[in-house]
């Protein structure tokens, strides 16, 4: 399973791709004004760090601005995936992007049906948002495994299922169970998935351990 940092701060992103678990990077309006910086130039700065796809969402919902926005974005690294919502507008703005050689992420997906519109669409990703699903009182993952089980009946679609909205340990083995190509989690639940109250005991007493046979490996 690939693993996408959602965030726009580029510190932290700096920090996890380190690690050489980060496949690629997704950003938001709303990821992107908390950082109070220029989006443009937030973008071209990940872009650098991660080869993987760096999703870059379109500000407009009227179709030729949206188009001229994804060019544009598309425009600032070869690594950049352009990201509509799922609208009509979007998905027209998905199928001429894609027809011109440009990752799209259609994105603020919530159901089967918009998914199989995203796959037709010829978009790179599609974006199902299972924490706010789950918000709502519906189970998120359950539509996960639909668009897991449509996808699968259908191997002309390429689209893969970028599962979003993630916010717990939980929801990541969950996707990953289902087969879900990549999840894209916030800083805290990427960094949550290596923590094990019992690795951490066990590695205390195997510390002590050592410590008392006086020895040194270097
Ligand atoms: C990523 O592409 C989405 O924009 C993000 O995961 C949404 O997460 P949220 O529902 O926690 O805001």
């Amino acid at each position: 399973m690939k693993f996408f940092v959602d965030t726009g701060d580029v510190q932290e992103i700096r920090d996890l791709a380190a690690t050489g678990m980060v496949d690629g990077v997704t950003t938001n309006p709303s990821l992107i004004a908390k950082t109070g910086r220029n989006f443009i130039e937030v973008v071209e700065e990940i872009c650098g760090i991660v080869e993987g796809p760096v999703s870059a969402e379109v500000a407009a919902t009227e179709h030729d601005q949206m188009l001229a926005e994804g060019r544009r974005l598309a425009k600032i690294a070869p690594n950049v995936c352009v990201k509509v919502p799922l609208t009509w507008n979007g998905l027209k703005v998905c199928r001429k992007l894609a027809d011109e050689g440009t990752k799209v992420n259609v994105t603020l997906c919530f159901s089967p049906g918009q998914a199989l519109l995203a796959g037709k669409a010829g978009a790179t990703f599609v974006s199902p948002f299972v924490g706010r699903l789950d918000d709502i009182a519906h189970e998120g993952m359950d539509l996960i495994a639909d668009i897991v089980t449509i996808f699968a009946n259908y191997p002309a679609i390429e689209t893969e299922i970028l599962v979003a909205s993630a916010r717990s340990t939980l929801h990541v083995v969950q996707a990953a169970r289902l087969g879900a190509h990549v999840a894209t989690l916030p800083p805290k639940v990427l960094h949550q998935l290596a923590m094990h109250p019992l690795t951490d005991k066990g590695l205390d007493a195997f510390v002590a351990d050592w410590k008392k046979t006086g020895q040194s490996i270097l």
